[in-house]
């Protein structure tokens, strides 16, 4: 065994342990700082990584191609319409063939279940890109963020503001409940994280001490955080939401007076992206003509002010992605995290 991460797969953040993903983050900034320098680290020389998108992309499918091939490996974008995924070919057909010639599957997506089958049956890692229920590798990228900025992690406090049950919302409290990172979620009654997700974050929160707020009050929820987080209010796939999102999740808004609200002048502000912040999108006009509101999840105000880290973090994405398809698939010696 060189590595405890070699032949493994990253399908929800409950795969690895604490100390795991903290090597995980440790090793990401390790080759930031390696690319920054232009040291090669062509660890994953020879190999194939096939790319699978059901949903689109732009900082996922970027990251995993510039990752493969800082690697030294060859990346292959298979697209919805590409490949007979799911509509002529059973999930797990499509896992033997493609496990048999690549040496490493990313899959972003739908289902869960269908990560997990690709895994099963593809029997090399698979990482997933994104699903409804998880977006795992956006997680090495947030809390190397939290830490590059905070220098730690244990007990920072992270709130996330807004659809409090998509995929981002589960993996932040998840996430941050194994690393000792205190966790809000403000959002409205009905748009909480499920009951499954709550235990399963309090399960790690009690024996790592972090301390999760689950609330609908703005207020409460916001004061004393040090990074403000949010996403969009309706996610890939639910696109029929907008009307009733709008409506409700107005209040939850990043804005200067939110800002204001931490108390806390050296907090950041964080964006998976894309992000609603002005006008100059299709979605975004749309949203203005029929709703006369400009900004959604985060004013353009906030989005350009000295808090926002958005787009360090989505260079993040790339050396963490590097990170993980090389521990897992580059025979590299890591006896322990
Ligand atoms: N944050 C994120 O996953 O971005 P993409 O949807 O562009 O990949
Ligand atoms: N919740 C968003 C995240 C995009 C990165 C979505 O699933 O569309």
């Amino acid at each position: 065994m060189t590595s405890i991460f070699q032949g493994r797969s990253l399908l929800a953040e409950k795969d690895f342990t604490k100390e795991e993903l903290e090597y995980l983050i440790n090793f990401s900034l390790h080759l930031k700082d390696l690319k920054k320098r232009g040291i090669p680290h062509h660890y994953l020389e020879g190999k194939n990584i096939a790319l699978l998108f059901e949903k689109n992309s732009t900082r996922t499918r970027s990251a995993f191609t510039t990752a493969a091939i800082d690697l030294g490996a060859h990346p292959e974008f298979l697209g919805k319409d590409d490949i007979q995924l799911g509509k002529k070919e059973s999930v797990e057909d499509t896992g033997k063939v493609l496990g048999s010639m690549f040496d490493g599957i990313e899959f972003r997506g739908f289902s869960q279940k269908v990560v997990e089958d690709l895994a099963k049956y593809s029997g090399v890692p698979v990482w997933n890109g994104l699903t409804d229920e998880w977006h795992p590798t956006q997680m090495i990228a947030d809390f190397m963020t939290v830490k590059e900025n905070f220098g730690k992690l244990e007990g920072i406090t992270l709130t996330y503001v807004g659809d409090g049950r998509n995929n981002m919302a589960n993996s932040l409290l998840v996430t941050g409940s194994m690393l000792g990172v205190n966790i809000h979620i403000v959002a409205p009654d009905s748009l909480q994280p499920t009951k499954e997700v709550q235990d399963l974050a309090e399960g790690y929160a009690k024996k790592t001490g972090s301390k999760n707020m689950i609330t609908s009050n703005v207020d409460e929820g916001v004061k004393g955080s040090d990074v403000l987080y949010t996403d969009v209010w309706v996610s890939m796939g639910e696109e029929d939401k907008f009307d009733e999102r709008v409506k409700m999740l107005q209040p939850y808004q990043i804005n200067m007076d939110m800002v204001k609200k931490t108390g806390n002048d050296d907090m950041i502000i964080m964006h998976c992206l894309p992000a609603f912040h002005d006008t100059e999108t299709e979605y975004g006009k749309k949203i203005y003509d029929e709703f006369g509101i400009k900004e959604m999840e985060i004013t353009d105000e906030a989005f350009r002010s000295k808090h926002a880290r958005q787009f360090e973090e989505a260079e993040n994405r790339m050396h963490s992605i590097k990170a993980i398809m090389a521990a897992t698939l580059g025979n590299l010696f890591i006896p322990h995290a």
